[in-house]
Formats: structure tokens, sequence, C-alpha cells
């Protein structure tokens, strides 16, 4: 009988996101994970750490760390996390630029022993950390997806079963736009047990959790003080890889290129795609307000503006 290979995951930053998601990844039982990191010895004890857990949490598939790309021919996906946390002192823009050259490096040199993979994008600013990635790579715009709408509406979702206490698996949400605080929560389609929440909620008490959305991220930087957040990232990227792995044809809220869907062209916009086995299979387009449009149209200038100060 012919033997079957087990598909491979590379995660790219074995810091807190990059060593989560690995954790996530493993945990499903789907492919083995091979975590890479610029500092010697942390991917490798990570790796090994996560490896010493599969006795007890029962996952067969294969954990293993590396600095050396070549660890990571054959990736059917590669989670792009690595990266620097905006530091005392450092300009947004100093962080782009930073960004921008860890992440292309690390893409060109994952790609080039990858041709195939889907690369999913997590670093920030994801939008443009997204466009960086496809340059690098030289992907086609199905195969470049960055991870924010999950996460984005995962919180929305968690605010909205919160207040109406019922359980987050029947309250599902839209979340368009760039990832920062200009995103686009579109109440309309957001929905518990089927009913638009506009019927559940008074418009004020929606706008309230919109805004809570929109300072998710900073919400819990604000409290742990010395990082940002990484389950809830992790958790997000780990259902887009599975979505992926197995075909799933989820409709998924991601970052993905467009060209001129929702009247946007050349940019990476927050929408909501098919994701399957080829990556980004479709861009899917819901009809907007105006209100809703002008919000989207307003999240696209703010990422054009981060993609014009790219390094060129
Ligand atoms: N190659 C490989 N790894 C690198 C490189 C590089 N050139 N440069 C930095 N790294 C690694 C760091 O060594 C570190 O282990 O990236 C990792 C980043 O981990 P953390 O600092 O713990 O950051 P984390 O919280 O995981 O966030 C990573 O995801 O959500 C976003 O905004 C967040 O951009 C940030 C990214």
């Amino acid at each position: 009988m012919e033997k079957v290979t087990r598909r491979k995951v590379t995660v790219i930053g074995a810091g807190n996101v990059g060593a989560t998601t690995a954790q996530r990844v493993i945990e499903t039982g789907l492919a083995d994970v091979v975590l890479v990191d610029i500092v010697e010895g942390l991917p490798q004890g990570k790796a090994l750490d996560l490896a010493e857990a599969a006795p007890v949490v029962g996952y067969d598939v294969a954990v293993t760390g590396t600095n050396d790309y070549a660890d990571t021919a054959g990736s059917a996906i590669i989670v792009v996390t690595s990266g620097l946390a905006r530091q005392p002192g450092m300009s947004r823009d100093d962080l782009l630029a930073r960004n921008a050259g860890i992440v292309g490096s690390v893409v060109a040199q994952a790609a080039a022993v990858s041709p195939d993979a889907v690369i999913v994008v997590v670093t920030n600013p994801l939008d443009a950390m997204c466009h960086v990635a496809m340059t690098a790579s030289g992907f086609p715009r199905e195969r470049v997806i960055g991870m924010a709408g999950v996460l984005d509406s995962a919180r929305f979702r968690a605010f909205i079963a919160a207040e109406l206490d019922v359980s987050v698996r029947d309250v599902r949400t839209f979340v368009l736009g760039g990832h920062g605080d200009t995103m686009v929560p579109l109440p309309r389609y957001s929905t518990v047990g089927g009913v638009p929440i506009t019927e559940l909620l008074p418009a004020e008490r929606i706008g309230q959790l919109v805004d809570r959305t929109r300072n998710g991220g900073a919400e819990v930087v604000a409290l742990l003080k010395t990082g940002s957040a990484y389950y809830a990232p992790a958790a997000a990227v780990a259902e887009m890889v599975e979505a992926i792995l197995l075909d799933q044809r989820r409709i998924l809220p991601c970052a993905a290129y467009l060209t001129g869907e929702y009247g946007i062209d050349g940019l990476f916009v927050g929408v909501p795609v098919v994701l399957g086995s080829r990556g980004m299979e479709k861009v899917v387009e819901i009809s907007l307000t105006d209100e809703e449009k002008a919000g989207l149209l307003h999240s696209a200038a703010a990422v054009r503006e981060l993609f014009d100060k790219l390094p060129a």
C-alpha cells in the first residue's frame, strides 16, 4: 500500500502568536508543523516542549523547530508571524519599515522551497505586510491571505454573546476593512441564531460593542502591558489553516488582494472570501448600504496610506 505523507504547515516566528498557532494546529492532528525563528534554540525548544505534550494530549503529528528554511520545504501552508512589536519611541512608520524587512526576507526564503504553498500573514501592520508577502513570494493573490477578519469578528462575537447571554456558537458576525481602528463591523449581517442583532439590541448598545471590537487589540495590550494578544489570533489562524487543509470552502473574513471588488483595486482589504485548498477561492461580494460602503472606502484609504509608506 502507498505510504501516506502528512502535510506540512510552517509557522515562521516562534513567539507568542507563532507558538500558540503551532500548538493549535498540531492539536488538530491534520499536519506536521515546522516552527521557524531567527533566534537559535527558541523554535527547537518550543517544538520539543510541544512534542512532549503529545503523549498526554494524544496527537501523532510531528512538530519540529529550526532556524533553517530547508526544513520547511514542501509546506502546504506558510504562516507568517515573525516581526517586532512596537517598542517605546518607535513610530508606526519605523515599525512598518522594520517588519516589512523581516516579512520580505522570511517569505522569500520560505516561498522558494514551498512554491505551491498558501501564505497566511499575521504580522502587523497586517494589510501592508500582505503586500510585502505577495511581492516577496511572487505568488498569485489566491495564495496570499491575511488573518484579521476572523479575529476581529471573533471579538465582536464574544462581546455579543456575553451581552445577550447566549452561546458564542450561535453568534455570527461580519467585520470588513483594514485591521485597525478603521475596521467596519457590519451589524446588519451579524446574527444570533439567524436573527440580525439589529433586531435584538438597541442601536446605541450595538455602537458600544462595535467600538469595543475596533479597540479589541488595544484593550488586550493595555492589560498585558508587555505584549499583544495571541490566544485569539492563534485560534483564528488555526481555523483558516483547517479550512485550507481540508478544502472546507468556509466563508471567512480575510485580508485579500482586491482587483476591483467593492470598488477597490490593488489593495489588501478585509472582505468575506471562500477559503479552500487553493487559498482564497473567491471574494464574496455582499451588498452594502451607502454608510457601510463609505466606512469600507475610508478603511481602504487608511490601508493605502500605509502601503504608500512601504519602503520601495
Ligand atoms: N526571522 C524569523 N523570526 C523572526 C525574525 C526573522 N527575521 N525577526 C523576528 N522574529 C521572531 C522573533 O524572534 C520572535 O520570536 O518573531 C517572533 C515574534 O514573536 P513575539 O515578539 O512574541 O510577537 P507575537 O506576539 O507573536 O506577535 C507577532 O503577530 O499579531 C501580530 O502584531 C503582532 O506583528 C506581531 C506578530
